[in-house]
């Protein structure tokens, strides 16, 4: 199974942070953002990496990670998103990457603190299909919002003004090779741009999507609030390892 990191996008919500560099080089704590997707698909057991980025600070991304060895990847490649044209965009440009190989991919904002190891084996022993990792929280209106039945997830919402549960659909997915044929299919949203939560229900048309509860710490670090809750649980686990060492 190989990897997939998406850090492209202009981050404008999070201006002026993000004027001259892009978000996922800001700091969580003592380390870059994009540090922690990378180190969560090591965690896993994944050594090659995609990171697709965008804008102007793409070598930044070349001179911080280089081949990922500080990782103990075996090989980190990268490819380059013009413009904001959505997850599903950016998740389109890993189909040679991946080249009929299943896929783990993980938005380059989301920080995790447990492995998800688990959640890959047991991925991996679908015969096809999608796995997403759910995540209760207090502002389900932020995310896209899964709608369950029993135990089944019947549909996906995105950013909804009245969410049907508190389970959301944190920014790590498994895929198997349809997932390009789907982005394909794609038509742009009202925000301009190809979503996953699209990519995600067309799995659950087909009836090959699964999922789990991830347990454990998880944020997206899209907001100052969410970049400020990360960069303080990551100080705490240090000074917590700090004082154990
Ligand atoms: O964090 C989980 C949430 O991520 C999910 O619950 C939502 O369903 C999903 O749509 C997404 O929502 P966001 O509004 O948080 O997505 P955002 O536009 O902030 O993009 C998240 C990451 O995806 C971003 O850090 C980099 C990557 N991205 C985004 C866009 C728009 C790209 O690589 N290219 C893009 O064009």
């Amino acid at each position: 199974m190989k990897g997939v990191i998406l850090a492209g996008g202009l981050g404008s919500r999070m201006r002026p942070l993000t004027l001259v560099t892009n978000k996922h080089l800001l700091p969580v704590y003592n380390r870059p953002m994009i540090y922690f997707p990378i180190q969560a698909l090591a965690d896993a057991g994944i050594d090659e990496i995609l990171l697709v980025t965008g804008g102007n600070s793409a070598g930044d991304f070349l001179r911080l990670i280089g081949n990922g060895s500080q990782f103990g990847l075996k090989h980190m490649s990268y490819a380059y998103q013009k413009g904001e044209g959505g997850i599903a965009e950016a998740l389109g440009l890993a189909e040679h990457f991946a080249a009929g190989d299943r896929i783990l991919v993980m938005l380059g904002d989301n920080i995790i603190q447990g492995n998800i190891g688990p959640h890959v084996r047991s991925y991996l022993k679908q015969s096809s299909g999608a796995k997403i990792l759910l995540k209760k929280v207090s502002d389900p209106e932020r995310f896209g919002v899964a709608v369950l039945k029993g135990k089944k997830v019947i549909g996906i919402e995105e950013k909804p003004k009245k969410p049907k549960s508190n389970c959301i659909v944190t920014g790590i997915y498994m895929y198997d090779q349809q997932v390009f044929q789907i982005i394909k299919t794609l038509k742009p949203s009202g925000r301009g741009e190809l979503e996953i939560t699209d990519v995600n229900n067309a799995y659950i048309r087909m009836g090959q999507m699964s999922y789990d509860v991830l347990s454990g710490f998880w944020s997206d670090c899209g907001t100052f609030e969410s970049l400020l809750n990360a960069t303080n649980l990551v100080a705490r686990s240090e000074t917590r390892k700090g004082k154990r060492s």
